[in-house]
């Protein structure tokens, strides 16, 4: 039969192209813009880490992006059985489901870690309300900031709250309550970084910050910089783990996937680039580290919130649509397995969500306690690559670095080589087909050769 004959019936469906774009940049918009885009920016040199970046998103990430929401779309179910349907429907290899497992363990992997910083937020919307960093020095502040990791029960506790908001929405199935949130709170951090920035104008040091993260200086960059940069695309695009699959099986027919994949890529990648613009020019007028790692934007933006009029107030708030960011983002961590439990395994949906949880939540201890008492363990110390690397960082790696790119070059040799190009033509066709081809183009030849690529010279 035809494309639409074969279409699954389908269950709830976005209200609006809008509902799954807030959706969608609900996941993609979180910890990764503000938390981890600057300071792995500063850890590899500024402007060439960041051109490298914006050219992973827009050749690698965009195309990535438009194969998995097409994909969600064509099959209309959970990532796994939307892999299935479309593999039985084409004829091809079941072992093409495995893009679906790899998936899901990326996500749970990612949401053990993911949800310690989320916690660090947390903790600081209460030291931000408390009025701490009311006219702190850079040290006051730094000082915070190492208080706050050097404590186990501190960092556990938080990291327990945070995962209890997560299970707490999950449990519930995604509620039409966190969605409509996300359309008043998503403008409300906009809004806040954009005062942010303006305050970094006026500090002084602006072009120094401007210059660091737009002016490239390729020797900086080096092997694992690049690679760094395309984990990173990967990371704050939601790709890599159906997480997109999943949302485009909502999505209404009609609805130009190109046009939505490329708003809620800029939506993301604006969010990142205004969090570095705020922050580096902190850096240089407090003469502190780029390079300082995890806890930069833990060390900088309260510096501002403590200087500045209300800042008690704009601090609270900051911390507050930081946590929500993370918070859309952590449910599209954990919603992939609990639905899987669900479906398979007939487990109930509240009992999914909070097992599941708890099994992140204790995994996540490794990674709290890689700030103190475990320091210095370094699992792969064997290995000279990993050789400095201890439990949190290289979680990090593994998934952002390693998993996702994997999964993405698998989802891209699937999407322009195995499958049958009817199969997603008729999601992705626009116009006179020309972006289809153009797509196609970019999705058989360059997402996977540059993936390739990268890996190739890191192993070299
Ligand atoms: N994209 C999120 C961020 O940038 O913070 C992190 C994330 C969420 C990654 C959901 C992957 C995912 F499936
Ligand atoms: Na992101």
């Amino acid at each position: 039969g035809s494309a639409s004959d074969a279409a699954p019936v389908r269950h709830a469906q976005w209200s609006s192209r809008l509902a799954f774009i807030l959706a969608a940049t609900g996941s993609a918009v979180g910890l990764g813009n503000i938390w981890k885009f600057p300071y792995i920016t500063g850890e590899y040199g500024g402007g060439a880490f960041v051109l490298v970046y914006l050219a992973c998103i827009a050749v690698i990430g965009i195309p990535i992006m438009m194969a998995e929401v097409a994909l969600g779309r064509r099959g209309g179910q959970s990532p796994i059985n939307t892999m299935r349907r479309i593999l039985r429907e084409d004829g091809r290899s079941r072992h093409w489901a495995l893009i679906g497992w790899l998936g899901v363990a990326a996500a749970f992997l990612i949401l053990t870690f993911y949800s310690v910083i989320g916690g660090w937020a947390v903790a600081y919307v209460v030291r931000a309300g408390g009025g701490a960093f009311s006219g702190a020095s850079s040290d006051g502040i730094a000082a915070l900031f190492s208080g706050l990791l050097a404590s186990p029960g501190e960092l556990l506790f938080w990291h327990g709250v945070f995962m209890a908001l997560t299970v707490a929405v999950v449990a519930r199935g995604v509620s039409g309550g966190l969605e409509r949130a996300t359309s008043i709170l998503m403008p409300a951090l906009f809004v806040i970084l954009l005062v942010l920035v303006g305050y970094a104008l006026a500090s002084g040091h602006f072009s120094q910050g401007l210059r660091f993260l737009f002016s490239p200086d390729f020797s900086k960059i080096g092997v694992g910089g690049v690679l760094a940069a395309l984990g990173h695309a990967f990371f704050t695009l939601s790709l890599g783990m159906g997480v997109m699959i999943a949302y485009g099986s909502y999505l209404p027919r009609g609805v130009s996937i190109t046009r939505t994949a490329v708003s809620v890529s800029v939506m993301d990648t604006t969010v990142a680039l205004l969090a570095g613009l705020a922050i580096f020019p902190l850096v240089y007028a407090n003469g502190l580290e780029p390079s300082a790692g995890p806890g930069l934007v833990f060390k900088t933006l309260p510096l501002a919130f403590g200087q500045m009029p209300l800042g008690g107030l704009f601090g609270a708030a900051f911390f507050v649509l930081l946590v929500f960011a993370a918070w859309t983002s952590s449910i599209s961590l954990l919603e992939p397995l609990v639905e899987w439990l669900e479906e398979h395994r007939g487990v109930r949906r509240g009992i999914a969500a909070a097992a599941a949880g708890i099994v992140a939540w204790v995994i996540g201890i490794a990674s709290a306690l890689s700030f103190n008492l475990w320091a210095d363990v370094r699992p792969l110390g064997m290995f000279a690559a990993f050789a400095d690397k201890g439990i949190f960082d290289l979680l990090d790696y593994l998934t952002a670095n390693l998993m996702l790119p994997l999964v993405g070059l698998a989802t891209a040799v699937f999407a322009g080589w195995v499958l049958s190009p009817r199969i997603l033509e008729g999601e992705l066709s626009e116009g006179r087909g020309h972006v289809f081809r153009l797509w196609r183009f970019l999705i058989r030849w360059v997402s996977p050769v540059a993936v390739a690529a990268v890996f190739w010279h890191n192993l070299g």
